[in-house]
């Protein structure tokens, strides 16, 4: 790739849609908070962590980042990792992030949900020093039940002036939008912002039903919806964000090759395709080697690039002043670096 794309992608304005703050777990940091929790890892260095890290599916990683995940116990650790995710992302010209998190990861092995959720929300809080605001979205882990979901959405009630939305995550196959019917109609009418994990190793009709039963405002992969030209042509028309994230498909095998990666042709499509990191700790790489990686592989221009940070703004839940004004900074960053 062109040096001159990789200068321009590093300073485009951009929003970030799609981030497990679990993901965000770096293995130096891990190590850090396990000596400071006197918990154990079964490795001996942050290289040997990152050797480990060879998924031939989704589930594959999802049992690592889970166990991953144990290390993490006071609010102090929740911010830390928050923080961390911010100031990283800071650098790579992140001006918003809409960030997810999964409580019951925690909850289930006896951390209080106010010390997971208020250690994150300190942090983002703090990083609007840093020139990134945020939202806070609730995943539902989906390989649980509704009724275990409806327990944790209790949990959270306190905290739902906090909570911009909830998502549903964890292993697609088998767990179809269609068992969360009830939970995400709880969700909408305490006025939440609703999305959902769909179509990335699951079929387009899972896409179909996150649309059609759950009602969500965004999509997040959406990878299968291609599979289906009634579902792209519906995705086009509503103008659906579909929140992709090209190094994961990537090494989730979700895509062979970076060079057969569909968000080119999404692009193509007239969909709403925005490019982010999903799990970047895991996946090698923060949103800016997201963009990348798919401008190396599909040969994306300035054009297409400068397409994809609007779309980042426009599936965003801001609202709509402060959309316009990040939209406005990503055209006058296209007018001043010559496109
Ligand atoms: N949790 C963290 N990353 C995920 C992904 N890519 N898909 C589903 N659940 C996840
Ligand atoms: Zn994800």
């Amino acid at each position: 790739m062109d040096d001159s794309l990789a200068v321009f992608i590093a300073g485009l304005p951009k929003a970030e849609l799609h981030l497990h703050l679990e993901g965000s777990f770096e293995p130096e940091q891990m190590f850090a908070i396990a000596r400071r929790n006197k918990a154990n890892i079964p490795f001996k260095s942050a290289e040997e962590v990152r050797a480990a890290y060879r998924f031939s599916n989704l589930q594959d990683f999802l049992d690592i980042y889970y166990r991953a995940a144990g290390v993490l116990r006071s609010e102090e650790d929740f911010h830390d990792l928050t923080l961390a995710y911010l100031k990283r992302v800071a650098a790579d010209g992140v001006r918003h992030a809409e960030v997810f998190f999964d409580p019951q990861t925690h909850t289930a092995r006896g951390i209080p949900f106010a010390t997971v959720t208020g250690g994150i929300l300190r942090a983002l809080n703090e990083g609007q020093n840093l020139g990134v605001t945020s939202k806070l979205i609730l995943c539902f882990l989906r390989h649980l039940s509704e009724e275990d979901g409806f327990a944790t959405f209790k949990e959270a009630e306190p905290w739902l002036d906090q909570i911009a939305g909830v998502g549903l995550d964890s292993s697609e196959l088998g767990h179809p939008p269609s068992q969360f019917v009830r939970l995400f109609d709880a969700a909408r009418t305490a006025g939440l912002k609703l999305v959902a994990h769909a179509g990335e190793e699951g079929p387009a009709e899972y896409v179909w039903e996150a649309l059609d039963l759950l009602h969500v405002d965004r999509i997040d992969h959406g990878n299968r919806s291609l599979d289906d030209p009634r579902l792209v042509e519906r995705l086009a028309a509503e103008q659906t964000a579909l929140t992709v994230c090209p190094l994961s498909n990537l090494k989730l095998c979700v895509v062979k090759d970076m060079a057969r990666h569909p968000l080119k042709r999404m692009l193509e499509l007239g969909l709403r395709a925005t490019v982010n990191s999903d799990d970047p700790a895991y996946f090698g790489g923060y949103v800016n080697d997201n963009f990348q990686a798919v401008t190396a592989a599909l040969g994306l221009t300035r054009a297409d690039l400068v397409a994809l940070a609007k779309n980042s703004f426009l599936g965003s839940f801001l609202d709509d002043a402060k959309k316009v004004r990040h939209l406005a900074a990503v055209e006058a960053y296209a007018a001043a670096n010559g496109s």
